[in-house]
């Protein structure tokens, strides 16, 4: 088992650093990476991976279903890793089409090409392939102070066009998993930092302008509550799942901190104060700046971990200061690479190049 997957979207944030985590701590593991590279994805997420050997790039699109289906039977896939997605809420409220396109229908090809090479060509089994979507805490919506964390049977309730896009996307798969027999399991994360992560995203950007000197745009009040995880504890928690997890499953994943998004911001001022406290910007929490809310902002998430615990033996293992730490730390050595993600075509010129392609 778990011996040829095919990962898709590895060349985004936690996709690049999933591969990264195989190639390095699972020797028998076989990786094909297949991305569209789009605004978000860049192979400079993946320069330097170790044991290349076991390593293949594919530049296509999750959609192509044909091309999917080869490659799972030219490469004897047994395992699909789904992170290929539209993953910005924000950009989801400007411009929901793609999100519809990548996230629900984008899915919708790839279950297709598991069932008909593994199910009906291959007469595949539960013990001989395995798909794997990853998803989203938001999903569940949004959480009143007070409110439990959310938990695995809490009914979906997403609201942005992106949790809805994952919400239908998850549900799709449940659906193989009852009407096919296809064996998929699912994860539902909250939101993830760390290496790689393309600076549209709260804290990379915050990192950033901070060291530039601009502005720290705050939504609203600042007091959104999100639930961290460093993303090497997420890789973790997907293989145990690949592992361990049981077909028509789902599990949270969560980092079990839920500061607010203003203690997020000045945690990162802090730590940039200590670590380059000579520029004229600094104290950096003097470029915080409030600016108008997101629509429709979600004000809480929380993630019960419960079930990953007690099931998997999974639990994170990086508190939020020390991955933060880690992270700037990492933003302020890598500046090759900030240099080239900003080299790439915007947003707007990705979707205006290939979006309009694709009808
Ligand atoms: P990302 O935006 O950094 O990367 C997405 C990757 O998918 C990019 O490399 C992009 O080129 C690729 N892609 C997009 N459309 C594609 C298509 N049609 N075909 C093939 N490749 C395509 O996203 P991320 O933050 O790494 O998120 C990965 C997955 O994890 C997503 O499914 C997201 O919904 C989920 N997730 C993210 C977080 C988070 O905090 N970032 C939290 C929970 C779940
Ligand atoms: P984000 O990183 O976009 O993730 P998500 O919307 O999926 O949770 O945003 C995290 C939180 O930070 C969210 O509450 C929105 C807020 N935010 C800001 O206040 N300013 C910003 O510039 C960004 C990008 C996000």
């Amino acid at each position: 088992m778990l011996k040829t997957i095919l990962v898709t979207g590895g060349a985004g944030f936690i996709g690049s650093n999933f591969i990264r985590f195989v190639l390095t701590e699972k020797p028998d593991a076989t990786v094909i990476n297949l991305d569209l590279l789009t605004y978000a994805g860049s192979l400079e997420n993946l320069r330097d991976l170790p044991s290349a050997d076991r390593y293949t790039f594919v530049k296509g699109d999750i959609c192509e279903q044909e091309k999917v289906a080869n490659i799972l039977r030219e490469r004897n896939v047994d395992t699909i890793v789904n992170f290929a997605a539209e993953s910005h809420v924000d950009r989801s409220i400007h411009s929901p089409g793609v999100f519809i396109q990548t996230n629900i229908f984008g899915t919708f090809s790839l279950l297709e090409a598991a069932r008909k090479v593994w199910l009906e060509e291959n007469k595949q089994g539960q013990q001989d392939v395995r798909f794997h979507h990853i998803s989203t805490d938001e999903v569940y919506g949004s959480l009143e102070p007070g409110d439990p964390a959310f938990q695995e049977s809490n009914p979906y309730s997403p609201n942005s066009p992106y949790a809805a896009s994952k919400a239908s996307s998850d549900h799709l798969v449940n659906a193989y998993v009852h009407t096919y027999g296809l064996p998929a399991t699912i994860t539902n994360c909250s939101n993830n930092y760390g290496p790689y992560q393309f600076p549209e995203k709260l804290i990379p950007l915050i990192i950033l302008n901070a060291v530039d000197g601009k502005p720290l745009p705050v939504y609203g009040d600042g007091k959104q509550v999100r639930d961290w995880l460093y993303v090497e504890d997420h890789c973790k928690a997907i293989w145990a799942v690949l592992e361990k997890g049981m077909v028509g499953e789902s599990y949270n994943i969560g980092g079990e901190n839920q500061p607010t998004n203003l203690e997020i911001i000045h945690t990162i001022c802090s730590i940039l104060d200590e670590k380059i406290p000579n520029l004229p910007y600094t104290p950096h929490k003097q470029l915080i700046t409030f600016v108008t809310d997101r629509p429709g902002h979600d004000r809480r998430y929380a993630m019960n971990i419960d079930k990953i615990r007690t099931e998997l033996g999974w639990t994170p293992d990086n508190e939020l200061r020390k991955g933060l730490y880690a992270t700037v730390e990492w933003y302020l050595k890598n500046k090759e690479w900030i240099k080239r993600i900003h080299e790439k075509p915007t947003y707007q010129d990705w979707l205006d190049e290939n979006y309009s392609k694709r009808g």
